[in-house]
């Protein structure tokens, strides 16, 4: 068997989960390569023979564009435009890492329902096509007997898609409350810990890589929306979009109050809530000042949590890193790996 992997977005995460491929032993049940990587700014490239992820490991070792690119066998083209890539090449599994578009989704749900159509599985780390299609894509591949999975999307690495699909079975999510964006938590606890003034510690945050390109989506509460939505579509069955939410704006907390919560055994976390209200599914966002006998108020740093009230376990928490190009990698690894598995591989 061999899993023909379409790479369509090749940055930070993109290129951590090529590095993690190269050092995971197969053995003999499957060949994993990769037939094509489509990236915006390094360049496109797609090949007649799989790749293994050794060999594309070793080129990125060097700071090259897929230009200077050449496989040790096998015919590679490139200047291909992503929608012929998208209809020739022979792939069975798109990994799809481009960026998110918090507007709309696109151009990555084209993306999706493409290789759905061509019979491919997508496993994705971009928020976009399943915050705003998710209800949308999963009948679509249904209907083509392919899988969609998302693990990386929420919590990144963290796998609560995978937990809550092979360990809660059966049970009944009421509500879900949850700490999902870690930028804005690093940004508190710095300013709790280290007294930093919220300018300094959103500095620092986009020094450590953790912010998105555009630091608004992470400070006015965009990505926490798109993350909220996900969980109440894909854990509750909801229908929420991302104008269902409240606008949040990080931008006034002095630190002032920051200290004066302090005093009064409090912290500051930005939660999102999603419960069942008669046969709906609403969502919530919200910043709320929290004391220690919260399940959120631990989560420090760049970490997530969430918390799940069930009908059968009560309350069951998950807590783990919220963002990281080899974090994010691991949750793609982990989706592959299922999806291995699921297609009839015992590895
Ligand atoms: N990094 C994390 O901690 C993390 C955590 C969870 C989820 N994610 C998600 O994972 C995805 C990748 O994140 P990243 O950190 O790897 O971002 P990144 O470093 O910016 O990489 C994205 C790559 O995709 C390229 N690209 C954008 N649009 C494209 C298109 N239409 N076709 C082909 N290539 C395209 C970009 O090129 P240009 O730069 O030239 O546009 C860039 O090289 C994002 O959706 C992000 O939200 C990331």
């Amino acid at each position: 068997m061999d899993i023909k992997i379409l790479l369509v977005g090749c940055g930070n995460v993109g290129k951590s989960f090529i590095k993690l491929l190269s050092n995971i032993d197969s053995g003999n049940t499957f060949n994993i390569g990769f037939v094509g990587i489509v990236d915006k700014k390094l360049g496109s490239f797609i090949s007649s023979k799989p790749i293994s992820p050794k060999e594309i490991s070793r080129f990125f070792s060097n700071e090259y564009t897929f230009e200077e690119f050449k496989p040790d066998s096998g015919t590679i083209l490139r200047d291909l435009t992503l929608d012929s890539i998208l209809e020739e090449v022979d792939f069975n599994v798109m990994i799809e890492a481009t960026s998110t578009n918090y507007e709309n989704g696109e151009p990555s749900i084209t993306y999706v329902k493409k290789a759905f159509s061509r019979s491919a599985h997508v496993i994705t780390a971009n928020k976009g096509p399943v915050g705003f299609a998710y209800n949308l894509l999963k009948d679509m591949a249904r209907e083509n007997g392919v899988s969609f999975r998302f693990e990386a999307t929420v919590m990144s690495g963290t796998p609560l898609f995978s937990f809550v699909r092979n360990n809660l079975k059966g049970i009944k999510i009421n509500r879900i409350r949850g700490v999902l964006n870690g930028t804005s938590n690093f940004i508190f606890s710095k300013m709790e810990d280290e007294g930093l003034e919220f300018e300094n510690a959103l500095k620092l945050a986009m020094e450590k890589g953790y912010t998105e390109k555009d630091f608004n989506v992470d400070i006015k509460g965009i990505d926490a929306k798109l993350k909220t939505v996900i969980l109440a579509n894909v854990l509750m069955g909801g229908w929420l979009k991302i104008s269902d939410l409240p606008d949040v704006d990080l931008n006034g907390i002095l630190l002032e109050k920051v200290k004066r919560g302090l005093e009064e055994g409090k912290k500051y976390k930005l939660i999102s809530e999603i419960r069942r209200e008669g046969d709906s599914i609403v969502g919530d966002l919200y910043l709320e000042l929290v004391g220690s006998e919260d399940p959120l108020y631990s989560v420090n740093l760049n970490y997530n949590k969430v918390v799940l009230y069930t009908d059968i376990l009560g309350k069951v928490s998950l807590a783990g890193p919220g963002s990281g190009p080899d974090e994010t990698a691991y949750g793609l690894f982990l989706d592959l790996y299922e999806l291995i598995k699921e297609l009839g591989y015992n590895k």
